[in-house]
């Protein structure tokens, strides 16, 4: 490699020489400038560049949010910033405190879990596009998110930041969120690798959890952000996992990550998660992130210095007591983050807080909305019948951007319910407003009670339901510690502050009550069968009120699908249901005990009901779901993938999508396994009337399991059965299909025994 340098140099200054034009205009690029060489070979020049300190120097934090480059080299430092919904304020070099910065105001995209709900890829790439045009034009580097830790059990207080509850789902959509953030030179960071399925003990639960449960439920989200998004930067999680903490864990990021997946990019440790050198050196940490918090800076001159992976690690590495091999590998890895983000010239500039952003986050809010109930088509409101509407709920006029943890931002603006409401129906609709129930300001990690009198806020409330046409209640959690938010779980699932007694009381007073849900989680409704019509509405961001305002008015028609199951008790929820060592842990242990059967894979297979079942969606018209024609026989290699056709239909009166689902089981399975899955989806937009060809895909490659003892995912031959879907729970078709494997020795199929491992299937001929 030396000798290859030396005669590139040599070539381009002779040639410089010999057509004697001026010397600095001919002066060659060092190597690792040279944007026409590839990645690989500039990364190597650059590295064989430093010295230990500077590859010391690149592991480790220098503030809050950046960490050093090389700066003798020309060599970019690089900047973070919190992911996922929005680039987050400007945070002080050395404490969390806000750095009071006037330019840094953002457009707050929806919750993920709305974008979830949207069942929609192309929205997650417009999503991903959008916030990470912000970023770059915030001139971050890193994108700390987006989050795809599995929704657990609805108590969890971060799960408004991810995917939902099923793996399929939050593989789909994480990857074109991913390609759209990365087109801008900006790199996502894929979080929390992983088990941080909850925020009680975060930092010190063991999470032991079958490795069939692991791979087939907690890991393929990362593993489409590595394998498929190519995502450049992973996040370590607080929790441990076998006894190790996951931002230094060897299976997890030795093994899966680096080995298996053979991800190229950079592990960053969640802000504090590093507790050793050594571990953290060893096993696969590249930058440590966040350890020393405000005190430490104190009486230290610089307490970066103090980090695991700075001085502490530099003296392991002169003792011979770490390997400079595996330093190495780290500062390859953040070189290759820096080349391909802030090193890069060739990025467009990005643009912060534009009409178009605001238009893409209202688009992806109005298509995550999900209609819940609609009995009597009380929805959309219709302005000739309804000529008053009282607005009642705290969520209706609260900013619900800012706080909830390291997600909150501040934001250029942010339309309210009411506001939306407002611009919508205010000229044809008298609409009042009232606040019904008060929940104390918001904060992080402490609840300031409300000074509003909780009686009085109901009794004017039922007194403004009374009087108008309809209600339209506009509640559910908040950002505030203990509801949705970071760094602690939700203490109940009810709804808090009164509301289940409000909504009774509003109901007594007026029939027509539809409620409105604002929520990244699923929420017990005691009060569900008196009431009409229920929205899932989600944080919406800038744009919530609009969005809301076009579901409620019906210029959007509602086509969002639960991303997860809501249990009607939370004894009915899988996790929950195996006791306290199951949820929350008992003394820093976590067993899961529901195994595979998370969210509705549990309400499926025990046939407990849900109050909605994961998928579920109502929609302003009616779709039919004509007979599903499957391409047989399936034979492995002659044909290795499920090919389902048929024809949905627009049956009503209004355009509208649809999320069609595609589940499969296999009744006889020779492994204890769900009664059935997603494996295929796809949303089609329909005008009255119109008919489509819709044709879904499932790879037999993807019906595998994994098998503990072999290490391996197995397909097993034979009958499965197919659930063409509008959720989880309404099943429009059964197709039964049966697979054929080749046989080991090549002589013939069996239909019934075969169970080969994807490994096999994959070197079988395919004749
Ligand atoms: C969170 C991360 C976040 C980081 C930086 C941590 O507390 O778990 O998700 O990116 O802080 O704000």
């Amino acid at each position: 490699m030396k000798k290859m340098l030396l005669l590139k140099y040599l070539t381009a200054t002779t040639l410089g020489w010999l057509s004697g034009t001026a010397a600095f205009a001919q002066s060659p690029l060092p190597v690792y400038l040279d944007e026409n060489e590839p990645l690989e070979v500039r990364v190597t020049d650059a590295l064989s560049r430093l010295t230990l300190e500077e590859k010391v120097a690149l592991c480790h934090a220098q503030s809050k949010f950046s960490s050093k480059g090389v700066a003798r080299l020309g060599i970019p430092e690089l900047w973070m910033s919190d992911g996922p919904h929005g680039v987050r304020e400007e945070i002080l070099w050395d404490s969390w405190g806000a750095a009071g910065w006037t330019n840094d105001s953002c457009t707050a995209f929806p919750a993920l879990t709305a974008l979830a709900a949207t069942f929609d890829p192309e929205m997650a790439y417009l999503y991903g596009k959008a916030v990470g045009e912000e970023a770059r034009y915030r001139n971050k580097n890193v994108l700390l998110g987006p989050g795809v830790n599995i929704y657990r059990i609805p108590l969890n207080g971060r799960n408004f930041e991810y995917l939902g509850e099923d793996p399929y789902l939050a593989s789909v959509m994480v990857v074109p969120y991913i390609r759209g953030v990365q087109e801008n030179g900006v790199a996502a960071c894929i979080k929390h690798f992983a088990l941080n399925n909850q925020e009680t003990d975060r930092g010190g639960v063991d999470v032991e959890v079958s490795d069939r449960a692991l791979r087939e439920i907690y890991l393929p989200a990362f593993r489409a952000a590595v394998v498929e998004g190519g995502v450049w930067s992973l996040m370590g999680a607080y929790n441990r996992y076998r006894g190790q903490h996951c931002c230094h864990n060897a299976v997890l990021l030795n093994d899966i990550l680096k080995g298996e997946w053979r991800f190229d990019g950079a592990v960053i440790s969640d802000w504090s998660g590093t507790h050793s050198t050594l571990e953290a050196a060893e096993n696969g940490l590249d930058i440590e992130m966040g350890t020393g918090t405000d005190g430490l800076t104190r009486n230290t001159t610089n307490a970066y210095d103090s980090y695991y992976l700075a001085q502490p690690y530099l003296q392991m590495l002169r003792e011979g007591k770490a390997n400079l091999k595996t330093l190495d590998d780290k500062a390859r890895r953040v070189l290759r983050l820096i080349f391909r983000t802030a090193m890069n010239r060739n990025r467009p500039w990005g643009s912060l807080a534009t009409e178009a952003h605001a238009d893409a986050g209202r688009r992806i809010a109005e298509a995550g909305n999900v209609l819940l109930k609609n009995e009597g088509n009380l929805l959309p409101l219709e302005t000739g019948r309804i000529r008053s509407v009282a607005v009642v709920g705290e969520n209706a006029v609260r900013g619900l951007t800012h706080a909830g943890g390291s997600s909150e931002l501040k934001v250029k603006r942010e339309v309210s319910p009411l506001e939306g409401i407002r611009n919508r129906f205010g000229k044809t609709v008298k609409i009042t407003h009232t606040l019904g129930y008060a929940s104390g300001p918001s904060s992080y990690g402490r609840v300031n009670p409300s000074p509003l009198d909780a009686d009085s806020l109901r009794r004017e409330a039922v007194k403004r339901a009374r009087e108008a046409d309809m209600v339209l209640f506009v509640g559910g959690l908040n950002k505030n510690h203990g509801q949705d938010c970071e760094g602690g779980d939700r203490e109940s699932y009810d709804l808090p502050f009164g509301q289940n007694e409000l909504i009774e009381a509003l109901r007594d007073a007026n029939p027509n009550v539809v409620v409105m849900l604002v929520s990244g989680n699923a929420v017990a409704m005691p009060w569900i069968d008196r009431i009409p019509a229920v929205v899932q509405a989600w944080y919406g961001g800038s744009e919530a009120g609009n969005a809301i305002a076009s579901v409620l008015s019906g210029d959007v028609n509602p086509s969002g699908k639960l991303p997860f199951t809501f249990p009607v008790r939370l004894e009915d929820n899988g996790a929950f249901a195996g006791g306290s060592l199951s949820y929350p842990g008992e003394n820093h242990r976590q067993v899961y005990a529901e195994d595979i059967l998370v969210g509705y894979r549990w309400h499926d297979t025990k046939g407990i009901p849900p109050l909605f079942p994961f998928g579920h969606g109502l929609s302003y018209t009616t779709f039919d779901y004509g007979a599903p024609v499957l391409e047989q026989p399936i034979v492995y290699g002659t044909c290795d993938t499920i090919r389902l056709g048929f024809t949905l239909e627009n049956t009503g009166k209004r355009a509208g999508a649809e999320a069609v689902q595609l589940y499969v089981g296999k009744p006889d399975s020779s492994v204890f396994r769900a009664e059935k899955e997603l494996k295929a989806f796809c949303k089609v937009f329909l005008r009255p009337g119109e008919k489509k060809r819709i044709a879904l895909t499932v790879p037999v490659a993807s019906l595998a399991y994994y098998h503990e003892g072999l290490k391996d995912w197995l397909v097993e031959g034979g009958d499965y059965l197919l659930s063409l879907s509008a959720s989880s729970g309404d099943i429009r078709h059964r197709i039964p299909v049966e697979i054929s494997l080749p046989v080991a020795d090549g002589t013939g199929l069996d239909f019934e025994t075969e169970t080969l491992s994807l490994t096999e299937l994959s070197k079988k001929p395919t004749e």
